[in-house]
């Protein structure tokens, strides 16, 4: 396991500056968005040659949900620059292209990287996430698309080996962007409490980083410098807690979600994990956990104690609740059609971390919930 150093700061790169010195970087390859240019990280790494002599090769040439050819580009440019370190500022999806041109740059450039084994390298691998609720920088995978279809990459090779947190870059975040990734950071709590994966370990981020979230809601949206401390820190112990369980349904559910109707992963998983969590409290004796029912219930219940509710029933009603009182846009059905492919879309491999397995009616009844699609016979 990779032993991360983490830099927690306010708007202050001192000890990042002297962290690439003592490091003897001659050269950085910068994975970022373009919303780097209006922080004060975009000047920082502007003027990083005239201040510290190390030159900085910009790359931003990928979109959300990254391309594999986007990569492949990335890839290119990044071995082109005879950079050694690599620094990803953003979302995660600049933290997954980075994570991937690190891991495929030592691999047959001739040959489709995804079907290659990963073997791991020393390039440097440094994050400074930019929103609250990924947690990529804390984690062993990335998320991107080839022709279209998602394909997760894992290897603990890619977690990065320092972080830098900064609160500050949240104060010009759009709200409606800082809603998603929220919820996106709770999903991973949550899902990851009660993931069939979970260890002592996972099961105290887990819980830590929920009584973080649930405290600082108001806060963090409200944009104040606390809050925004708050949730970057929590988004990075739930990110910790799923490097050790992965994600459960919720997610599973979700990524579909997300391309038919357009709206952003954390609120997909959001609304998944509305009808999910009640779901799973109903069909509790259909645990598969290995630990038995009575170890997921007493999940449910250490949950609902951190909800401060009186029952798991009213801790799944109180996050459904949360989640409508962003006003968040409203899906809805085009056809019932709709129901099939997102059932069909379902990867079973990511199912199994789920403490109750799902079988295909229960797939589509908690998306009919979600779309709100009642069955008429
Ligand atoms: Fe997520």
């Amino acid at each position: 396991m990779i032993d991360q150093k983490i830099i927690e700061t306010l708007n202050n790169y001192t000890e990042l500056d002297n962290y690439l010195i003592k490091n003897c970087v001659p050269k950085i390859f910068l994975v970022c968005g373009h919303s780097i240019n209006h922080l004060t990280l975009g000047k920082y790494f502007d003027n990083m040659k005239s201040r510290i002599d190390i030159e900085v090769i910009k790359f931003s040439d990928f979109q959300p949900n990254p391309s594999y050819d986007s990569i492949v580009n990335g890839v290119n440019k990044f071995i082109e620059s005879q950079a050694n370190t690599i620094i990803a500022v953003g979302g995660g999806s600049a933290i997954d292209v980075a994570k991937c041109i690190k891991i495929y740059s030592n691999m047959d450039h001739s040959k489709n990287y995804l079907q290659q084994k990963i073997v791991p390298n020393s390039i440097h691998l440094i994050a400074i996430p930019t929103t609250a609720g990924t947690g990529s920088e804390a984690t062993r995978y990335a998320v991107i698309y080839y022709n279209g279809e998602k394909q997760s990459i894992s290897d603990f090779s890619c977690i990065p080996s320092l972080v830098m947190l900064d609160p500050t870059v949240l104060k010009t975040l759009p709200l409606f962007q800082k809603k998603a990734t929220m919820l996106d950071a709770l999903c991973h709590s949550l899902e990851s409490f009660w993931s069939v994966n979970s260890t002592a370990e996972s099961l105290k981020s887990s819980e830590a980083a929920l009584r973080i979230i649930l405290s600082n809601i108001s806060d963090y949206l409200n944009n104040s410098d606390t809050g925004n401390a708050n949730m970057m820190r929590a988004s990075y112990i739930a990110g910790k807690a799923i490097n050790i369980t992965q994600t459960t349904a919720g997610h599973a559910m979700c990524y579909k979600l997300t391309k038919m109707y357009d709206i952003p992963h954390g609120y997909a998983a959001a609304l998944v994990n509305t009808e999910l969590w009640p779901w799973m409290i109903a069909n509790s004796e259909r645990c598969c956990d290995k630990r038995g029912s009575k170890h997921l219930l007493g999940c449910f219940e250490k949950i609902s104690e951190i909800f401060n509710t009186s029952s798991p029933c009213d801790a799944a009603k109180l996050f459904q609740n949360i989640v409508n009182s962003l006003n968040m846009p409203v899906i809805s059905a085009k056809t019932e059609a709709d129901i099939d492919i997102l059932q069909a879309s379902v990867n079973p491999v990511r199912l199994k971390n789920n403490p109750i397995k799902l079988e295909t009616d229960d797939i589509s009844y908690i998306y009919k919930r979600i779309l709100k699609i009642t069955d008429r016979n």
